[in-house]
């Protein structure tokens, strides 16, 4: 059963400070390139050759590494886009409530989330670490690259430029306050709600 392309859970004008350009793009080219691809390659691994595989290069070699790179394009975009369309107001519930404890306060977690979606040159993720049970923001410089083994995502900041230039141009700040202004918290509440059981 191929994987396939999600509709956008809001209207592509309905997010304050990210244009429907920028959706457009974002979604209907980029997001659902990364869903397309990832078909192709499940199909091209059915009949790929196995006895010529090698970690220098070979067929399969390649095949298995974009494989995690598109699945992770998939992923991730479906998650960004998941919890936007919001008002950004952190509404009570169970993820607000263990940031809370884990970070000391709303404050100190979305003061840490910013610093890590500047440092990132991918995505800032925050997740659940099931290492010992913290909620943590992660920071990855590609889709497949800097996944923490076992944590569950919960929410993200897309930091790579084709999410914000056409509107702020190199300003990421700009970018991701207006990330922040559109966050429906609620939808993470209800992520974290379905992984604290
Ligand atoms: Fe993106």
């Amino acid at each position: 059963m191929p994987f396939s392309i999600k509709d956008l859970p809001w209207g592509k004008d309905a997010l304050k400070g990210i244009s429907a350009k920028t959706n457009e793009i974002h979604h209907d080219k980029l997001y659902a390139g990364y869903v397309t691809k990832r078909n192709e390659i499940e199909e091209a691994l059915k009949t790929a050759d196995r006895s010529k595989s090698a970690a220098t290069y070979s067929p399969y070699r390649a095949l298995k590494l974009e494989e995690t790179f598109n699945a992770d394009g998939q992923i991730l975009h479906e998650l960004y886009f998941e919890t936007l369309g919001g008002d950004g107001k952190p509404t009570d519930g169970p993820f607000v409530r263990k940031v809370r404890l884990d970070f000391g306060s709303w404050e100190a977690f979305v003061e840490d989330a910013i610093a890590c979606a500047k440092a990132a040159r991918g995505w800032m993720i925050t997740a659940y670490d099931p290492t010992d049970g913290k909620i943590r923001n992660f920071l990855a410089d590609a889709h497949n690259h800097g996944g923490v083994w076992g944590s569950v995502p919960l929410w993200t900041i897309d930091c790579y430029e084709h999410a914000y230039f056409i509107d702020y141009g190199s300003d990421r700040k700009a970018y991701i306050q207006a990330v922040l202004n559109n966050v429906n918290w609620d939808a993470v509440n209800a992520r974290f709600a379905v992984v604290a059981k």
